[in-house]
């Protein structure tokens, strides 16, 4: 080939991909996050929070409860909501008093703060976990003998939890869990389940209470329809009721719990009969990016990060081999160089739009690098937002949660502990 050729195919190769470059989304604050940012200035807030806007997170109580429409009780899953008085909130708005509970510390704090919630646990407990609870528990009104139901996989743990009420001279709930199709642990066949009714049975102390059959899968599995899946899951879910059924006859409780469902799966059961009798849901109460789903497309963010920008650079440095200048080069969205107040939580930036974190500096927990834009004006001791992509663990990282209600934080709610009550 000629050199001039080559040059020619070069600058047109060269040309081709500078139009192939990212477009410039960078912006400013929306009205929303302004008028969050003032709230949080006048509220003296300096350190990365969490907020949790009310009045969204009453909208999504409103939206979930014009699905359920009272054909299913309703449990709330505490996990996704780790705070007591954002529970409390949640209770009193949707009039539920269940709640489903993973891990041992925070059902002491609920049988201390919530005397008349019913708990059920989301998953099964080291017998010893369960040990620690009861080791822990204060007394007060929260009778665990009729008030907790632990949830138990196999034959193996009924015998532990047998031998531990046994030991404890302690009435226990037992509920089962089912595999509808999640396949992350529960009854699996019937001869297990029939193992597990009769050990249950034989004990003085275990009482059977019900059924969890937990079935995201049915929205998130690539191939096929998910109301196929919906339909797989729930024949399972009724041939282990009729199962149990059959074999425990009049012992079947007459107040059985059989609960499903969660926030991605909740909105399957608009319609038609099924054979659980209870749904739970909590993370589409707050909506963290990972409940960005079809099946809740009706309900709206409502919970954020907000953290101070502590530096504002208008270039982009790495150290070392300074690559900085190529990246910004070819992605106007890296223009400018912001650090935040700590980072690297399970989140994305959400506000001012456009903002990216850069892989090539790194993350961190302490001053996290975000790269945005010449749109993108902040600067020292503004607010960043991000979304968290989940709410469980994000939630307990920050303190007092902040709580936002048209335009200001109204009250600072207290996250579950790692100690007992
Ligand atoms: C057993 C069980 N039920 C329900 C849920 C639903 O929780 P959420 O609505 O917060 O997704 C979960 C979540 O992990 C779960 O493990």
């Amino acid at each position: 080939m000629k050199r001039r050729s080559l040059i020619i195919g070069g600058a047109t190769a060269l040309g081709l991909g500078w139009l192939l470059r990212p477009g410039e989304t960078g912006a400013g604050h929306s009205p929303y996050f302004r008028d969050l940012s003032g709230a949080l200035d006048k509220a003296g807030l300096a350190k990365p929070s969490l907020v949790i806007d009310r009045q969204r997170l009453l909208a999504n109580i409103h939206t979930l409860a014009g699905h359920v429409q009272g054909r299913f009780n309703y449990r709330i899953v505490a996990k996704s909501l780790p705070s007591v008085p954002l529970l409390g909130a949640v209770m009193q708005a949707t009039g539920s008093d269940r709640l489903m509970l993973f891990h041992q510390p925070f059902i002491n704090q609920v049988a201390h703060h919530f005397p008349r919630a019913d708990v059920l646990l989301g998953k099964p407990m080291p017998v010893v976990a369960a040990h620690n609870f009861y080791r822990q528990f204060n007394g007060g009104d929260f009778a665990p003998e009729r008030q907790l139901r632990w949830l138990l996989d196999t034959p193996e743990r009924v015998s532990q939890y047998d031998e531990l009420a046994r030991a404890l001279g302690q009435d226990m709930l037992a509920c089962i869990e089912l595999d509808v199709g999640l396949h992350r642990g529960g009854v699996s066949s019937d001869q297990q389940l029939v193992a597990m009714l009769d050990l249950i049975d034989q004990s003085p102390r275990l009482k059977f209470s019900g059924f969890m059959g937990y079935e995201p899968h049915i929205v998130k599995v690539p191939l096929g329809s998910a109301q196929d899946y919906r339909d797989t899951a729930m024949a399972v879910y009724q041939h282990y009721v009729d199962v149990a059924r059959a074999r425990l006859g009049q012992r079947w409780p007459q107040d059985v719990l059989l609960n499903a469902g969660g926030s991605p799966t909740y909105q399957m059961y608009n319609e038609g009969s099924y054979p659980f009798n209870e749904l739970a849901a909590g993370s589409c109460l707050v909506k963290p990016t990972d409940f960005d789903l079809p099946t809740l497309a009706d309900h709206e963010a409502a919970c954020y990060i907000a953290t101070p920008v502590l530096k504002s650079l208008d270039t982009l440095q790495i150290p070392g081999i300074d690559l900085g200048a190529v990246q910004s080069l070819w992605d106007p969205n890296r223009a400018r160089t912001f650090f935040t107040y700590g980072g690297y939580w399970k989140a994305l930036p959400e506000s001012p739009p456009g903002l990216v974190y850069n892989s090539l500096f790194g993350r961190s927990t302490n001053q996290e690098m975000l790269n945005g834009s010449r749109n993108i004006h902040l600067q020292p001791d503004d607010w960043v937002f991000l979304r968290p992509t989940q709410s469980e663990f994000v939630f307990l990282q920050f303190g007092d949660i902040a709580v936002y209600d048209n335009g200001s934080i109204a009250e600072r709610w207290p996250v579950f502990s790692e100690q007992a009550s």
